[in-house]
């Protein structure tokens, strides 16, 4: 047991005493950080750090946050180490009891004296020492942080981006830089949607030439898909994750408290599988991957067995790599074409007393589903999935607008609301004319930051089912990491404070206010972020 000092004692006292969050926010100015935090009580003053900043750590999880802390100073040039001692400038304590704290939650007590962070949770110490980032101001050469005490904990437990590595691929070092800035705001779930028409990225070993054919197209579209003739560039374009880089990339996410969630699409989106594996679609092939975007009717073959087998075998794969209790299986924009006209899918129908080629899709996934609930795992997938029948325990991300998302709560079943009219990144977020091209759609920031991801309709019993929100970033129009960035930032950062902070918290005129500072700290860190007009800003 850590000896305490005398400032520990007197801190946890107020930690104990400071309960009383209506008590806290009548006291509130404004604290500089995103997402805003639950209850933040800022005092006149400041604490400066000494030349050189001690980080008092002492068991595991005080040493891992404390490491992301030495990174940070490391960057700003400020002379930072970890101790040992019981106090230290900055001191992580995470053996607060669940009584005065609740799971995942964090207080952060800044007087004259130092820093102290306080979490009974590993994760609730990482996102204390993301807050103090973002608090350290120069004054010179001083370092120096305001007076006060925050408790801060999440609204929802599904805080997530997604990213498309498949029109586009981006390489495994600025997924941790995804990932990076994600966890920096806090965000916990990366979708990493990893299979599509267009390519296939994740290596799986029992299927080689998933990687020698399906993970390249021959050329891809040029322009926006709307101007006519379509152009192609001629460019073979291709690329995957080996099984070790995907190991990388989750212990990192790991590390900082992200889980990944990795989708492998069916029954659609699967013309690049196809083209590796042509008789497990309808037809027999032969299949090409995409090299133009969209909806293609050649998609897995629900009738023969040989399907299944394959994708059981895939997610066999895929299951050893990512330990998250989720898998999306996608489910979206499959065309019914084949089926209607392939002899093993009838029979399927016909077999298994199945009405429609809807409800074809729904056994589908309903197979998928038990495979991975027998292997400890859920199931989640694009809103289609409810047509036909919604597999039991599915979970349901709602994109095709809110109304899916509210019938799947409405049945039980939990929900992720990730809906195009505000959280697709891939959308305008100002005026075309001044834009790069993109997909279409209207996503400004102001947008964003008023999605609220708790449907009007659902009772207090439906709504909790609502796991959390999420935006969508599908590159079909963004070739490069750069764009990537100038997508997502700062809507994210909107969004951030939609999933994070609690929604009386929420203000739009107080988020513009705390921007700026947030564009600095992009700035620091290179962040090809693009800064929204003063009209948009309004
Ligand atoms: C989707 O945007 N097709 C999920
Ligand atoms: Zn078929």
């Amino acid at each position: 047991m850590a000896k305490f000092s005398l400032r520990i004692i007197i801190v946890l006292f107020l930690v104990t005493a400071c309960k009383s969050k209506t008590e806290e926010q009548a006291h509130s100015p404004i604290v500089d950080i995103i997402p805003l935090p639950v209850t933040a009580h800022v005092k006149d003053g400041y604490y400066t750090l000494p030349d050189t900043v001690t980080i008092s750590a002492i068991n595991p999880d005080e040493i891992s946050a404390a490491a992301f802390l030495i990174d940070f100073f490391s960057t700003q040039k400020v002379p930072a180490k970890i101790v040992s001692d019981s106090v230290g400038s900055i001191s992580l304590r995470s053996f607060v009891s669940k009584e005065i704290l609740p799971e995942g939650y964090y207080r952060m007590v800044i007087n004259t004296d130092g820093v102290d962070i306080f979490s009974t949770s590993a994760s609730g110490l990482f996102y204390g020492v993301q807050s103090i980032m973002q608090l350290v101001q120069y004054d010179q050469s001083t370092v120096k942080v305001p007076l006060l005490t925050i408790t801060d904990f999440p609204r929802f437990s599904w805080r997530g981006l997604h990213l498309d590595v498949c029109r586009h691929f981006f390489p495994v070092d600025f997924i941790k830089r995804y990932i990076d800035l994600m966890a920096h705001y806090k965000f916990n779930t990366f979708h990493w949607h990893l299979t599509e028409d267009q390519g296939w990225r994740i290596e799986i070993k029992k299927y080689p030439k998933l990687q020698e054919i399906a993970a390249f197209r021959k050329e891809t579209l040029i322009g926006h898909y709307s101007d006519q003739p379509h152009k192609f560039d001629g460019q073979r374009y291709g690329g995957y994750y080996t099984q070790e880089e995907i190991k990388e990339v989750v212990a990192y996410a790991k590390q900082r408290h992200i889980t990944i969630v990795p989708e492998i699409e069916m029954p659609g989106h699967a013309l690049a599988a196809l083209s590796a594996y042509p008789e497990l679609g309808c037809t027999g092939g032969p299949y090409e991957a995409a090299t133009l975007w969209g909806v293609f009717d050649d998609v897995f073959c629900a009738g023969k067995e040989s399907t299944f087998t394959f994708l059981e075998n895939v997610l066999d794969e895929v299951i050893t790599l990512f330990p998250g209790e989720y898998i999306h299986v996608g489910g979206d924009e499959c065309p019914k074409a084949r089926w209607k006209a392939c002899a093993n899918c009838q029979k399927r129908m016909k077999t298994e007393g199945l009405a429609d080629e809807h409800e074809l899709q729904s056994y589908f996934i309903q197979r998928m589903e038990k495979y991975l609930n027998a292997r400890g795992r859920k199931l989640i997938g694009w809103d289609e999935i409810l047509e036909g029948g919604l597999a039991p325990k599915a979970a349901v991300m709602s994109w095709r607008g809110e109304e899916g998302g509210i019938a799947a709560a409405q049945a039980g079943h939990h929900v992720v609301m990730s809906p195009g009219f505000a959280l697709y990144f891939d959308h305008y977020q100002g005026d075309p004319k001044n834009e790069p091209v993109a997909f279409g759609g209207n996503s400004p920031l102001k947008k964003v930051y008023a999605y609220e991801p708790i449907p009007a309709a659902l009772n207090q019993e439906e709504l909790s089912y609502i796991l959390g929100a999420q935006a969508n970033v599908w590159t079909e129009y963004i070739k490069t990491p750069e764009h990537v960035e100038y997508m997502v930032y700062p809507r994210a950062l909107a969004l951030a404070e939609v999933v994070w902070s609690p929604k009386e918290n929420r203000d739009w005129a107080s988020f513009v206010t705390r921007l700026p500072h947030q564009y600095m700290r992009l700035e620091q860190q290179r962040v090809n972020y693009r800064k929204p007009s003063a009209d948009e800003l309004k």
